[in-house]
This record gives C-alpha cells, structure tokens and sequence, in this order.
C-alpha cells in the first residue's frame, strides 16, 4: 500500500447470517467496485469467509477476519490460524481489538505474536490501539499507545509496520455514539507515526493509520479529510450496506 489512497475496513462483529450477508455483500460490489483510490475490506466472522471469498473474490474488495489464533497449526481447538485464513484469501486481520482484549484477556504479548503471524502469511494485520475513557482523563493517553506499540517494536523491529494498518480505537468511542473530535484523532494518529518512525530513525514505508470509533456518514468527512488519518475502522457504519457504501464513497472524494 505504498500511496496516498485512503482505506475503509468494516468490522462486522458478530453480526450476519448467509442470507443477509449474500444480500449485503451484492449490494457492496455493485456500489463500491469501481471507487478511484480507495481500498475497501470487510471483517467476517469466521464462518463467513467462504462466502465473502466466493462473493468477492476478482473485485476490488478485500475480506478478512477479526482475530487469528496466534500459534499455526496444532492441538488449539477452537482457533483458527493465519494459514487457514490465507487459505480462503483473507487480505486482512484484525489484531487487538479491545472488545477481544478486555473480555478475552489479551495481552500486548499475544497481540504482537498474532501481528508478526499475520505479516509472515502474506496478509495486512489491522492492529486495533486505544484508550480507556479513565486514561484519557488521566492524560495518559500516548502512553498507554506507544505501550502497545513497544511491544510488537521491542519484539520484531519498527519495520514489521511496513505495509501495515494500525487503528486508532479510543475505546469510549466504541459503539458509544461519540467519536473522537477530529483534534483528536489528529493528535494521536501523528504520535503514533512519529513514535514508530522515531523508533526506525525513517519514514515506514506504506504503513496507514486511520480511526475507529462511531464512524459515520456524518462524522467521516471531517475524520478523513485530515492528512493524517488515512481512513477509518467501521463497526457499527459497517452493518447497513447503504451507509457503509457512503462511508467509503465519502473516502473516495478526498
Ligand atoms: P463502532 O465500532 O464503529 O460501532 O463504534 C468500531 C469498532 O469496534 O471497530
């Protein structure tokens, strides 16, 4: 991803059935194949992926999941590992996503094994960062980031975000109806460049930031008009094709 080009991921969340996906899913390609720069990918379910591969599969729209287990292969019954998920052409995987850290108790360790997983099978890990509504208060919000940042440059180097998209999640703008001001969003996706490029001493080629939290068709313009936020993680804006369409439309204009 070595341009300029914004990029939309829809997180689907536990949401969706065959039927409601496949009517989605038409609805998607018929609108959003042929935007000019975007780059559009939507996170199934598990389950789901072999539809979106069969849906997608030959047009501009990526799919992926929204975790990975983080070991490949062996007796981990219930995951599901990056092989498996390169194997029916997921292009994307979230890492990290709170709603998995908080209730499944991941830590930074796990995130940053899944991250270097996804990056050596070929696909684009989402790593989802953030903070609670209590640190943000707290003013401590950069360091619990680049804490979670330093965990994946400790381990495997600054360059491992090559190619990479890292979102930008405020975990109390989560499905909260209160996204964060486009201030800041503006603060926190420049640190978060400069600290990973601090750390390499160089520009990280292709890696894109963008927001997540109660994006909409409302909120998006003001988001991603901002050089610095190269587009947006959308949960809820993601269910409806109709809003979703527009989200990502509104990225193509810029
Ligand atoms: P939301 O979710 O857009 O519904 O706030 C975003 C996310 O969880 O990635």
């Amino acid at each position: 991803m070595n341009d300029n080009n914004k990029i939309v991921i829809g997180n689907l969340k536990m949401y969706g059935s065959r039927a409601s996906n496949q009517e989605h899913l038409g609805l998607l390609k018929k609108d959003l194949n042929n935007l000019k720069k975007t780059h559009v990918g939507l996170c199934f379910p598990y389950p789901y992926l072999f539809q979106a591969q069969s849906v997608l599969e030959g047009t501009q729209l990526g799919w992926g999941s929204q975790n990975v287990a983080k070991s490949d292969n062996g007796p981990f019954t219930g995951e599901v590992s990056a092989s498996m998920l390169q194997d029916f052409g997921c292009k994307y995987v979230i890492v990290g996503h709170s709603e998995r850290s908080t209730a499944y108790c991941e830590s930074n360790e796990n995130i940053a094994t899944k991250f270097k997983g996804v990056v050596d099978h070929g696909m684009t890990p989402v790593l989802c960062v953030g903070e609670t509504l209590i640190e943000r208060e707290a003013g401590i919000m950069e360091r619990v980031v680049s804490g979670q940042l330093e965990t994946i440059i400790n381990n495997y180097g600054p360059q491992l975000f090559k190619n990479t998209v890292i979102a930008y999640e405020p975990i109390w703008a989560i499905g909260s109806d209160l996204a964060a001001s486009p201030e800041q969003a503006n603060a926190m996706c420049t640190f978060i460049r400069e600290f990973i490029e601090g750390a390499n001493n160089a520009k990280i080629e292709g890696l894109k930031i963008i927001y997540g939290g109660s994006v909409n068709s409302e909120n998006a313009l003001q988001l991603f008009v901002l050089e610095t936020v190269d587009g947006g993680l959308v949960g809820r804006g993601s269910l409806k094709p109709e809003e979703f369409i527009k989200i990502c439309k509104i990225a193509d204009q810029i």
